[in-house]
């Protein structure tokens, strides 16, 4: 099979496996769709976006904690590293994880959201030119495989910002196991929020000037393009919901009025005010999340703790 036939079929499956998902999802009551599904290019720009907003706190707490961080982590890992990243996205703050390490062999940044991705790793190649490069488009809900030779031991896997706790505890766990498969003998850099000042999550996750609602409505024209639904974006609004047992913040579309749609070959009805709940951010106290990640073999090397939020990085290594 040509590269370009595979390239077809894996996006044929792609698509297919989207359509199970979004139909098991907004079939029933309590409708729900896995957050991964709202990461296409739009999202993606949108996500660059409000991390530059005044209202998203977790990006510049991390950010004002990361250059203290890599300059440690760069000396407990020692030179030529390979740097996994999941979920890099606009991979901005691989940077400074780049520019503290000594030498640093290979980054590999893996993300779903792939024509993104691989601009992204256009835009960084050019300033690390003795850093091999290889974008990975792969999904790490499910295990993953890196591409033979692109990254040699010693290897340091980052998870930076928030987006652990878009699993569910239980998820996570499964997450942190796969982790230490795909990475083998490694470090893993991971971030994790305990925020639970409902004002500033309110703001973080509610408002940033409509970029948060645009982030989430993009959802709907995701489904009308790529899955031929008739999703009407203007009939919902966005909420940004805080929940208990465990902790969390819930994204939702609120239907405005009720309302049927098409999806499938099915009828998907809403009644005024039903939610299809679009993504959820739970939020680990360090100690709990340490707990989390001890239960699945990864020993807790250090931990940093920001001043103003609490925002978390954990270090961790399994061998
Ligand atoms: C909240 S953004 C974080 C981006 C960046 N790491 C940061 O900290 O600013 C989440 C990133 O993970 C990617 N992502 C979300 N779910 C994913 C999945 N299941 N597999 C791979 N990448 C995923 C998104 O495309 C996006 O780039």
């Amino acid at each position: 099979m040509s590269a370009a036939e595979s390239a077809g079929e894996s996006g044929r499956d792609e698509r297919a496996e989207f359509l199970r998902d979004a139909l098991a999802g907004l079939s029933g009551p309590g409708k729900s769709l896995p957050g991964k599904y709202l990461w296409d290019e739009t999202c993606s720009d949108l996500f660059d976006r409000i991390c530059a907003h005044p209202d998203y706190y977790p990006t510049k707490r991390e950010m004002a904690l990361l250059p203290q961080v890599a300059s440690e982590v760069a000396a407990i890992v020692g030179p030529r590293v390979s740097v996994v990243e999941f979920g890099s996205g606009a991979s901005r703050k691989i940077r400074t994880l780049l520019d503290a390490l000594e030498a640093p062999a290979a980054f590999l940044g893996l993300d779903i959201s792939g024509a993104y991705l691989e601009a992204a790793l256009r835009r960084l190649a050019p300033d690390y030119p003795d850093v091999a490069m290889t974008p990975v488009v792969a999904d790490y809900s499910k295990p993953v495989r890196l591409p033979p030779a692109a990254a040699e031991p010693p290897i340091l896997g980052f998870f930076p910002g928030t987006s652990i706790g878009n699993f569910t505890p239980e998820q996570a766990g499964g997450f942190l196991a796969r982790a230490r498969e795909t990475l083998g003998p490694s470090h893993f850099l991971v971030g994790a929020d305990p925020t639970r000042d409902p004002g500033r999550l309110r703001r973080a996750y509610g408002e940033a000037d409509g970029l948060m609602a645009a982030l989430h409505l993009n959802l709907l024209d995701r489904m009308n393009r790529e899955l031929g639904s008739d999703f009407d974006r203007d009939a919902f609004r966005h909420e940004a919901r805080l929940a208990d047992d465990p902790f969390r913040v819930e994204a939702h579309l609120v239907a405005i009025r009720p309302a049927a749609y098409q999806l499938g070959g099915r009828t998907i009805r809403f009644a005024a005010g039903e939610t299809i709940r679009t993504d959820t951010s739970h939020k680990y106290a360090p100690e709990t999340f340490r707990a989390l990640a001890t239960a699945q073999g990864w020993e807790p090397i250090r931990l940093w703790i920001d001043d103003d939020s609490g925002f978390s990085l954990h270090l961790f290594r399994a061998g």
